[in-house]
């Protein structure tokens, strides 16, 4: 790999972006990028051009030796990229609006990553990653495809087995918050225990050893759920009080998005009460979002502000910088990402992505391996995973039938005529970004 590395930012015009740019700021003598190109399209302009500025603040004041690209041209910027990066939202938030707003007036979940709001997420997403694949195979061939676009893992799963192409690392940060904030909770520096996650983004569970080799995880849930307040580590999701017995019994820390699977009924009740109060997530995201960008507009800024922390990805795009810094350099920091299973997880198909923890290669990463769960994770997962699969397929076929199995499979989602009638509503408001439903 040459010397000064090239970094193509699809998305580029997104709110997480300053943080991206600390990171590799942070990382530059180990890793020099001189090239930053940010990409994004017409309707993001405004939002590149603010962000874009800002990030070139960053790095003058930071006195590193890196060009920052803006452009609306995404072949131009892949030409000769190290590494590419995605984080794109296919029609913006106001179609997460739409995905969050249409289940809940049915009294569902909308959920952006795993509820119906995450299948019409990744509806949208598919075709326009894997046309991303197709420019890399022209302009890039080396390239890595570092992923953050949600749903993570279906997109991932997309790249692995319909775009043919390997060199993809799915991301998430609700593995990175669990290592900061749970390491503080047992009282441990981070770096002095191993955690082990295992399962698929937004769904998978994990066991905590420290240095001397002694299991922690008891003691972990105990701390985290064997009191009434637990607290949650991501700012999307309030409210973590699982049921004990249920927790205690798993012998494995959840993640926080088990809620909406152990607990349907209250994160419903929740998310209906926000709605009719204060509206949907996306809303409120819409508000986080316009308040960031006025203090991106601000010249004299040029650095991170704090309030970037209200959003729920906070600390992805840092463990983006990481990833392609340890492949870099070949520097075997161990993460957890979502990549190709190949008998990692036993009970999941070879070919699916899975999010387990890894060490990050210069070939990319290599799974610690699982082996089987328990009963009382398999099922979910299974079901779960099948839904992804059926999902994906979906998106690239365009066949209702297929998305109708996905619909009726997912938990979240009561089955039938609800099931029907929401998706339908969904592909209409959509249909402007899902050409094959409507050949
Ligand atoms: C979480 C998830 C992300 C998700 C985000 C939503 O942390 O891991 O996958 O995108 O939060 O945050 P937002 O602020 O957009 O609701």
């Amino acid at each position: 790999m040459s010397e000064g590395i090239k970094i193509v930012t699809i998305g580029g015009g997104s709110s997480y972006t300053p943080e991206l740019v600390e990171g590799f700021i942070k990382r530059y003598d180990e890793l020099p990028v001189r090239e930053l190109w940010l990409v994004d399209i017409e309707a993001g302009k405004e939002k590149l051009e603010t962000v874009g500025a800002m990030a070139k603040r960053m790095v003058k004041a930071a006195g590193v030796d890196c060009e920052v690209h803006l452009t609306l041209d995404r072949r131009e910027a892949l030409k000769d990229a190290d590494f590419v990066t995605t984080q794109l939202r296919v029609g913006l938030l106001d179609a997460r609006i739409l995905d969050e707003r249409i289940p809940l007036s049915h009294g569902l979940i909308g959920q952006e990553t795993n509820g119906a709001g995450g299948i019409f997420k990744a509806l949208r997403t598919v075709p326009v990653i894997l046309d991303i694949v197709e420019d890399m195979k022209e302009l890039c061939p080396d390239a890595w495809l570092i992923n953050f676009t949600n749903p993570a893992g279906m997109v991932t799963e997309a790249v692995l087995r319909y775009g043919n192409w390997d060199k993809v690392v799915g991301l998430c940060n609700i593995p990175v918050n669990a290592v900061f904030e749970e390491a503080e909770l047992l009282g441990e520096n981070n770096r002095d225990l191993f955690f082990q996650f295992a399962g698929i983004n937004h769904l998978h569970w994990h066991t905590i050893t420290d240095k001397n080799g002694k299991d922690r995880t008891d003691e972990l849930i105990k701390v985290m759920y064997g009191q009434d307040d637990a607290k949650s580590i991501v700012a999307n999701i309030k409210d973590n009080n699982l049921i004990w017995e249920q927790v205690e019994n798993l012998h494995m820390v959840p993640c926080p998005y088990h809620n909406y699977y152990y607990y349907t009924d209250k994160m419903l009740a929740e998310e209906l009460e926000d709605f009719k109060n204060n509206g949907t997530r996306a809303e409120k995201v819409k508000e986080i979002e316009h308040e960031l960008f006025e203090l991106y507009k601000d010249p004299n800024l040029d650095y991170k502000p704090k309030q970037l922390a209200e959003r729920g990805g906070a600390r992805y795009s840092d463990a983006a910088c990481e990833i392609i810094n340890s492949i870099h350099n070949d520097k075997r920091t161990t993460m957890t990402v979502s990549t190709r299973n190949n008998g990692t997880i036993t009970d999941l198909p070879a070919e699916s992505a899975v999010e387990v923890t890894c060490t990050i290669t210069g070939k990319g990463p290599v799974p610690y391996n699982f082996g089987s769960f328990k009963p009382q994770e398999r099922g979910l997962l299974q079901v779960m995973k099948s839904m992804e699969e059926l999902t994906i397929e979906a998106a690239v076929t365009g066949d209702y039938g297929t998305l109708l199995q996905a619909f009726t499979m997912n938990p979240l989602i009561t089955s039938g005529d609800v099931a029907k009638e929401v998706m339908d509503e969904l592909l209409e408001a959509h249909k402007h970004y899902l050409p094959a439903f409507f050949k």
